[in-house]
């Protein structure tokens, strides 16, 4: 191939790159980017790096280093001194002149299980605002005692922290069993505590660890659409036990058939805040000890309850080690910080600990020994005490802003507890048009619909957050939703 003609298509390519790049990065691309689209087939000689350095005005060095990069990388053959060649094995490589789409739009390119995954999409971008679920206040972390505890661990001479975390910070295991001890009645020793990152992963750890692939599990019915999405990306045959008022409530039928596992949040149901009812949890125990079931306790904001301390746990009343603990610091700390922890049953203890270092290898020691710290000094339950009065008073405006405005027309459940409560209509509302109506207008709501697995079974419902709110705005927002639920309802009554 004739010098110049490869001269003028360098200089195309010299052109398309980045201007920030060095001069011999760029080089590099341009020669790289003519051999691959095929202008520079297979076996053409390439010009001498004097020749080509003078035609495109760069020092020699330049096309040297290029050279050497391509040399390096295989796209060219030979020494410089004998002539540089473009590799032959690129015949292989065929011309791709625009870039070919591994996934399409049907997701050919990706397995059952990805295609799953991304099809579930139940997660919301929006993170903040009237009337976001599940997101706690930000605002007013004390960011200044945090920013003083990280600083303190984040340093030289504690450099060990920056290394893996293999089987979690002790001291704030230590913190975590004794303030599970007061709050939850929970006995259990450090030891029996696995730090994670999120309730997401702790789910999943158990599904790897208690169950193949194809067995039973059993999610509520409306339920956290998080646990049923991690276990169904575990290949597990996932199916919604619906609640009555006292929770999960199984058929004989239902137990007749019983899963491996069940993910079940009895403090406070997610989303509707039923409590499980004592006698639930004994049958639910009892019947888990009889079929060789596991239980995931998801204790996700049991410390935020506004009218009495936080309720006994279902791990504290199980005697025959069938329940898996999972509390999350998303709800009382921030849910960017991505810590959580489980306690796992003795016997399970050593395989759940080899589990989490093999699967996920853990680490974050910096943030677990601030948290250590902020536990022991107090800050932790003070922020708290001083977040449940905040949220109580937001939850108070909702409820005493949309009860004014719609009555009878919407039933609430829950709210008691936690960040969000839901609204339920008795009229057979398209809770999805609404949310969408209501989004239009500025206000996110999450359709009561969304938290159910098998939709032909869905009440109508809406799931509101009050929590990160701030209070003058509260009211402005709670206006104009109860304008949209209006319309629904009014929808809703034509339709009869
Ligand atoms: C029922 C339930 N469990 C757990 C979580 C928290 O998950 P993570 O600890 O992964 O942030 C949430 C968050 O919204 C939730 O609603």
């Amino acid at each position: 191939m004739d010098n110049r003609l490869i001269v003028e298509l360098l200089q195309q390519h010299l052109a398309r790159q980045p201007e920030g790049l060095m001069l011999r990065i760029r080089t590099f691309l341009a020669l790289r980017q003519a051999i691959l689209d095929g202008q520079l087939p297979p076996g053409t000689r390439l010009p001498g790096t004097r020749s080509l350095s003078r035609d495109l005005g760069m020092g020699r060095n330049t096309v040297l280093r290029a050279y050497e990069q391509l040399f390096a990388e295989g796209y060219i053959e030979g020494l410089i001194g004998d002539g540089s060649y473009v590799s032959e094995a690129l015949q292989r490589v065929g011309r791709h002149p625009t870039p070919k789409r591994l996934v399409g739009t049907r997701r050919e390119g990706l397995s059952r299980r990805g295609g799953e995954i991304a099809a579930a999409s139940s997660s919301s971008r929006i993170q903040r605002g009237a009337f976001m679920p599940g997101v706690p206040d930000t605002e007013n972390f004390p960011f200044a005692i945090w920013r003083r505890l990280l600083s303190k661990y984040f340093q030289p001479a504690q450099s060990h922290l920056l290394q893996y975390a293999h089987g979690g910070y002790g001291p704030l295991k230590v913190a975590l069993a004794e303030y599970l001890h007061v709050t939850r009645m929970m006995k259990c020793s450090p030891r029996q505590i696995l730090i994670l990152n999120g309730s997401h992963q702790a789910v999943d750890l158990c599904a790897r660890m208690l169950t193949d692939h194809g067995d039973r599990a059993w999610i509520e019915e409306p339920g956290y659409w998080g646990s049923r999405n991690v276990l169904r990306a575990a290949g597990l045959d996932v199916r919604a036990i619906p609640l009555d008022a006292g929770g999960i409530a199984p058929t004989p039928e239902d137990w007749e058939a019983p899963p491996r596992i069940m993910c079940l949040s009895p403090s406070s149901q997610y989303p509707t805040g039923v409590v499980l009812s004592l006698e639930r949890r004994l049958e639910v125990l009892e019947q888990a000890e009889r079929c060789g079931a596991w239980i995931i306790e998801d204790d996700y904001d049991n410390e935020l309850r506004y009218h009495n301390q936080p309720l006994a746990s279902l791990f504290g009343l199980s005697r025959t080690q069938r329940v898996i603990y999972v509390g999350t610091l998303s709800k009382v700390m921030f849910p960017g910080l991505r810590l959580s922890y489980m306690v796992v049953p003795e016997d399970l203890v050593d395989a759940f600990s080899i589990g989490n270092a093999e699967l996920f290898r853990e680490g974050r020691m910096v943030d677990q020994a601030a948290l250590a710290e902020f536990i022991d000094s107090g800050h932790f339950t003070a922020h708290i005490k001083r977040m449940r009065g905040i949220y109580r008073t937001r939850r108070d405006i909702l409820l005493d802003e949309l009860g004014a405005r719609l009555g009878n027309s919407v039933r609430v459940s829950g709210g008691h507890a936690g960040l969000q409560l839901v609204y339920l209509f008795d009229a057979p509302v398209d809770d999805a048009a609404l949310a969408a109506d209501a989004l239009a207008d500025g206000v996110v709501v999450r359709p009561l619909s969304l938290y159910y697995m098998d939709r032909s079974r869905s009440e109508p419902g809406l799931n509101l957050g009050f929590a990160a709110v701030p209070d003058e705005l509260i009211r402005p927002a709670a206006i104009k939703l109860a304008r949209v639920v209006e319309v629904h309802l009014e929808k809703a009554a034509r339709r009869g």
